[in-house]
């Protein structure tokens, strides 16, 4: 096969909140992979909150700049080094690194690419909104059975695959969300209560609805929601932090007392988490997942809005923090 010269990626050339005055689209040429390297021609790429945490250099802030941006895709396998067994040119496959997915092309070892039947946005939004939900749900949230879970941005990439796993174990779910289309998305996903916090104050709700408290708390806004959450955690409940969306854009300073003045009273709990800390969990978690998808029981919304390009990135990350998004943001390349 005849390989392209050239190929387009999204580089960071500053570490900075605002993405759009220090990324730039750079050309640079493809280059054939050697031995156990795979090369992967890119469709899709998925579109995360936490691309702004990469460009702001929070989790590499030692990383020599430029720095390539995007976390997971999917494809189709363009070329194999010599050393590759186990796949061949035309291979639907996907993977994730961070750097990975703005790019029409990437290179990696073919160890890191993991085979799928076919190339779908859906299935790969599993490694990182749907791992980011089953592991801060099962693991670090200890997720039981007929408890009350409260999911925030909850008709999210992230937070409708929470709402998801939280009612396959039998659990009451709230969820969060800022629009009356999202909540019909939440509600024909099974949620319980959804609460569209531009209609209802979710802190009225939660005192009048559910006296007892809340036992699980999937958290991913940050902010005031989050001391909501703190506000009607239940006794031995858990609140988990997979985020705080609200404020990677800008930090909020707040005065308040110590959090433990809230929590000890309760034998409640605060956890956060990166998913991409327990890898020793990311294998059995992704087959689950997937599992859940080919069944049936996992409905994993895409967002309709199309973004076509690695010149649409910014304006699809621009999509999701307007909050305007149903589901999961991604990227055709
Ligand atoms: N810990 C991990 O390993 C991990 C992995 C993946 C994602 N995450 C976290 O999961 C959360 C969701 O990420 P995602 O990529 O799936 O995004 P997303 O939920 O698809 O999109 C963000 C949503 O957040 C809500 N939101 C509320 N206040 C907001 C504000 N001030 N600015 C922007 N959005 C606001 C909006 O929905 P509503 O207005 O309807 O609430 C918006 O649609 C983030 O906090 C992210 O960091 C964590």
């Amino acid at each position: 096969m005849t390989l392209a010269k050239n190929y387009q990626k999204l580089q960071a050339e500053a570490f900075s909140n605002k993405y759009r005055e220090v990324v730039a689209i750079q050309e640079v040429a493809l280059e054939e992979p050697v031995e156990e390297e795979v090369l992967i021609k890119n469709h899709f790429a998925g579109v995360n909150a936490s691309d702004v945490n990469l460009i702001a250099g929070r989790y590499f802030a030692d990383a020599p700049l430029p720095i390539d941006l995007g976390f997971e895709f999917i494809g189709k396998v363009q070329a194999v080094g010599s050393k590759v067994k186990h796949l061949k040119t035309g291979d639907a496959v996907m993977g994730i690194q961070a750097g990975g997915g703005y790019r029409e092309y990437v290179t990696l070892p073919a160890a890191q690419a993991i085979p799928v039947p076919e190339v779908s946005a859906e299935v790969m939004s599993m490694l990182t909104v749907g791992l980011a939900a089953s592991i801060g749900l099962d693991i670090v949230g200890e997720m039981k059975s007929n408890e009350t879970v409260l999911v925030t941005a909850a008709a999210g990439g992230t937070g409708h695959i929470a709402v998801q796993l939280a009612k396959l174990a039998g659990n009451h779910v709230i969820g969060t969300c800022g629009s009356s289309e999202k909540a019909d998305l939440l509600t024909s996903l099974g949620c319980d209560r959804v609460i569209n916090y531009k209609e209802e104050d979710v802190d009225e709700v939660l005192s009048t609805e559910y006296p007892d408290g809340i036992n699980l708390v999937f958290e991913n806004v940050g902010g005031k929601l989050f001391d909501t959450c703190v506000n009607h955690v239940a006794k031995l409940g858990r609140i988990v932090v997979c985020g705080f969306v609200s404020e990677y854009l800008q930090k909020e300073t707040v005065t308040s007392p110590r959090i433990y003045h809230q929590l000890l009273w309760k034998s409640a709990s605060i956890r956060s988490f990166l998913f991409s800390d327990f890898p020793e969990q990311i294998p059995t978690h992704l087959q689950k997942l997937i599992g859940l998808i080919s069944e049936g029981k996992l409905n994993v919304t895409i967002d309709p809005k199309k973004f076509k390009g690695i010149d649409c990135v910014v304006e699809a990350m621009d999509y999701l923090y307007s909050g305007s998004n149903n589901g999961r943001v991604v990227v055709e390349l």
